[in-house]
């Protein structure tokens, strides 16, 4: 479970970054959080992942707070970002043993390895090949894997799809798709409205740090999405931060 309290940031003296968002992902489901540039997103990300320390309000992580105990809430983790660290001179294997070591993960096999490499799609070839000569979708890929081998119960994607061509892109949602149906809870942050209404079991929209809009896929069944992003972002709805759904 991911969940953020009243999480509120000020960056220094400037405005609120985040204004008291409340946000939950429960195991098995997917979480896509949608909004403009500076609406907030990343800081979610990086208050969950101890980068930022938040100014009020909790993030928790399978219930634990991720502030009192960074070095717990960790364990829980895993993270996907848009340019990831991984190390160059490493094979695409000697970086997911890497960070699995990293992890707390000690004795996978060669073999383990392998198996989730082509779970996300990279090609054997690549397999034993050195990362910095791989495109960036292959090294998202390898991202991706290096957070599955971990097996945290929560996982964190920022703007993980761009900058990807449309195959790579469907192959990572179809690996977020697999992720789900073993009980990860995955929050993403990005502006792919299109893999949102693919496949977010929950959206939420934020605009200047608050939450504006949060819909199940359900109820988003008879909208189209990015219509409704517009409208919120042209301030064309009076939002109810209580419960999150907006009226006009
Ligand atoms: N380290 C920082 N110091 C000061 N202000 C910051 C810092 N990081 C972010 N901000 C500010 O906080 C606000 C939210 O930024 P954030 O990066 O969380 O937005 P975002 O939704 O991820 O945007 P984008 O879609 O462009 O990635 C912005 O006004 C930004 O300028
Ligand atoms: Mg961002």
């Amino acid at each position: 479970m991911i969940e953020a309290i009243d999480l509120t940031k000020r960056y220094e003296e400037s405005t609120l970054a985040l204004d008291a968002l409340n946000l939950k992902v429960a195991p098995g489901e997917i979480y896509f959080l949608l909004g403009a540039n500076g609406a907030g997103k990343t800081t979610v990300i990086n208050i969950f992942l101890n980068f930022v320390e938040p100014t009020a309000g909790r993030a928790l992580i399978n219930g634990v707070d991720v502030t009192a105990d960074a070095l717990e809430a960790k364990k829980y983790l895993s993270y996907v970002s848009e340019d990831l660290m991984l190390y160059g001179n490493f094979t695409a294997r000697q970086n997911l043993d890497f960070f699995a070591r990293l992890g707390g993960k000690q004795g996978l096999k060669r073999d383990d390895y392998y198996q989730v490499l082509r779970e996300v799609g990279l090609e054997e070839r690549a397999f034993e090949q050195k990362v910095k000569e791989f495109s960036k979708g292959m090294r998202q890929k390898v991202g991706l894997a290096a957070a599955i081998v971990k097996d945290a119960p929560a996982i964190l994607l920022d703007e993980p799809t761009s900058g990807l061509d449309p195959k790579v892109g469907a192959e990572l949602m179809e690996t977020l798709s697999e992720l789900r149906s073993r009980r990860k809870a995955i929050l993403v942050a990005t502006h792919d409205i299109f893999r949102a209404t693919e496949v977010a079991d929950r959206i939420g929209i934020m605009k200047e740090g608050r939450k504006v809009m949060e819909r199940t896929r359900g109820e988003l069944e008879h909208e189209d999405l990015q219509t409704l992003y517009l409208d919120y972002m042209r301030g064309g709805f009076r939002t109810d931060m209580r419960t999150g759904t907006a009226g006009l």
